[in-house]
C-alpha cells in the first residue's frame, strides 16, 4: 500500500487519537500534533511505530492559540509533503453571550477558527494539493447560546470550509465533519452521552464509528468538496 502523510491537530487524545489510530491502520504516516499532552503524544507515536514499522510517525508541539504559523512548514520539512490536513484541535467552553469575556472569546476563536484558517492558508500555499478536513459540530445549525463563542467559532469554520473548497478547487478538496455528542467531556456524568442522545431523532449515541466512516468516505470520494457531513443521529434537525 502507498504511504501518505496526514497532519492531525490535537491527536494525542480523544477523537484526534482515534483518527490517528484509524489512519495508521490504513498505511498513513502521521504528524501527531499536540499542545499540552506531550506524554500521550509520545506514547501514541511509540505505539504506532512498534505496530507499523514501515510508516513514519513524528510528534509536533504547537500552541495554536499563540503561533500556528510555524506548524505546516515544520511538518512539510520533515515529511516532504502533507497529503491530508485534519483540523481537529479545539477548545470547548460553556458561556452564554452575556457571560462571555473577551479572553474566552479570543481563545475560542483563536484555536477553533483562526488557527485552522492559518493552517489552511499555509497548506494551500506550501503543499499546493491534497485534502483538508475540518472538525465542526452539530451546534453550527443551532442558535442555542450555552456555548456561544465555541458555536460561533465552528460556524465560522464551517463557512471557511466551503469558502476554501471554492477557492482551492480541484487542487485541494475541503470538507467538514460535524459530530454530535461523541465522547463525553472528561468531567461529565456517567450517562452523559445517553442523556444527550435521548433528545435526538436516533435516541442513542453514535460513538466514533460514524466519524471514522465519514473520514473514509471523504478520502474515498474524490469528487466530494465543500460538504459538511453531520454525524449526529439527526440532532441537527431539532
Ligand atoms: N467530543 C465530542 O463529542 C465532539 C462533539 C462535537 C464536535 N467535536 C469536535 O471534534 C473535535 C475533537 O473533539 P475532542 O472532544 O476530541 O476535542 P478535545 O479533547 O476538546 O480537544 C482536542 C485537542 O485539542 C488540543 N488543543 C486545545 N487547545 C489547543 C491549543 N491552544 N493549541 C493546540 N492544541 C490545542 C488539545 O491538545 P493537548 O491535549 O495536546 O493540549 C486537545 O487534546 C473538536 O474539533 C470538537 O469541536 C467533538
Amino acid at each position: 500500500m502507498e504511504t501518505r502523510t496526514a497532519l492531525i491537530t490535537g491527536s494525542a487524545k480523544r477523537i484526534g487519537n482515534e483518527l490517528a489510530l484509524h489512519l495508521a491502520k490504513q498505511a498513513w504516516s502521521l504528524a501527531i500534533h499536540y499542545n499540552s499532552s506531550k506524554a500521550e503524544a509520545m506514547a501514541l507515536r511509540d505505539y504506532l511505530k512498534a505496530i507499523y514499522p514501515k510508516q513514519v510517525f513524528k510528534v509536533f508541539c504547537c500552541d495554536l492559540s499563540d503561533n500556528p504559523e510555524t506548524l505546516i512548514s515544520e511538518v512539510k520539512k520533515e515529511f516532504g509533503q502533507i497529503d491530508l490536513l485534519i483540523n481537529n484541535a479545539s477548545v470547548y467552553s460553556p458561556s452564554s453571550i452575556k457571560e462571555t469575556s473577551v479572553e474566552l472569546l479570543n481563545e475560542q476563536m483563536s484555536v477553533n477558527f483562526k488557527a485552522p484558517f492559518i493552517l489552511m492558508r499555509d497548506y494551500a500555499n506550501l503543499c499546493k494539493k491534497g485534502i483538508i478536513i475540518n472538525f465542526l459540530d452539530t451546534r453550527i445549525k443551532k442558535f442555542a447560546s450555552d456555548y456561544a463563542a465555541y458555536s460561533l467559532s465552528k460556524v465560522a469554520l464551517s463557512h471557511l470550509t466551503q469558502m476554501g473548497a471554492l477557492e482551492f478547487g480541484s487542487t485541494i478538496r475541503v470538507n467538514g465533519i460535524a459530530p454530535g455528542s461523541t465522547l463525553a467531556p472528561p468531567d461529565a456524568n456517567t450517562n452523559y452521552l445517553e442523556n444527550r442522545a435521548a433528545s435526538t431523532p436516533m435516541k442513542e449515541p453514535g460513538g466514533m464509528q460514524p466519524i471514522l466512516k465519514s473520514l473514509d468516505y471523504i478520502l474515498d470520494n474524490t469528487y466530494l468538496t465543500g460538504q459538511i457531513l453531520f454525524c449526529d443521529g439527526g440532532e441537527q434537525l431539532i
